[in-house]
C-alpha cells in the first residue's frame, strides 16, 4: 500500500517535471545528430559544412542562423531551415557550443 503511494508520487512529479519544463523536451544532441551532424560531422568535427566545435559564434547567432536563415551564406542556410522548432534550435545551438 504504501509503495504503490510513493510510486504514484515519483510518476506525478516526473510527468510535472516532463510538461512543466519544456526545454528539457528538446534534445540537442539528438536534433545535431538528426538534422546537422551530415555535413558538420558527428562531432561537429566538419565535413561538407565548417567546423563547428569551437566556433567563435555564439548560441543567439546560431539560433538566428537556423531559424532565419543569412542572405549571404551558402545553403542550406540561406533559408530557415525547416522542421525545426524554436527550442530546438536552441538546444541545438548550445549543444554545438558545447562541443570541444
Ligand atoms: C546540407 C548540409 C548542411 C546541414 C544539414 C547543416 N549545415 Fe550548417 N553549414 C553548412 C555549410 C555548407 C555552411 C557554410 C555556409 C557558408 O559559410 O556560406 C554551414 C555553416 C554553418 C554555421 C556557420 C559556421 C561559421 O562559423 O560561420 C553554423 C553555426 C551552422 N552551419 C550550424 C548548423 C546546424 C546547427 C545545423 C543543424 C541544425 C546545420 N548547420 C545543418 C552545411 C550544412
Amino acid at each position: 500500500m504504501r509503495s504503490s503511494k510513493l510510486l504514484i508520487a515519483v510518476s506525478v512529479t516526473a510527468l510535472v517535471l516532463c510538461l512543466g519544463l519544456p526545454s528539457f523536451a528538446a534534445d540537442g544532441a539528438a536534433t545535431f545528430k538528426a538534422k546537422c551532424a551530415a555535413c558538420h560531422g558527428a562531432e561537429g568535427q566538419g565535413k561538407v559544412g565548417p567546423a563547428l566545435k569551437g566556433t567563435s559564434k555564439t548560441a543567439d547567432e546560431i539560433v538566428t542562423l537556423l531559424t532565419t536563415g543569412d542572405e549571404g551564406k551558402k545553403p542550406p542556410h540561406k533559408k530557415a531551415m525547416g522542421g525545426l522548432a524554436a527550442d530546438d534550435a536552441k538546444a541545438v545551438a548550445d549543444y554545438v557550443k558545447s562541443l570541444k
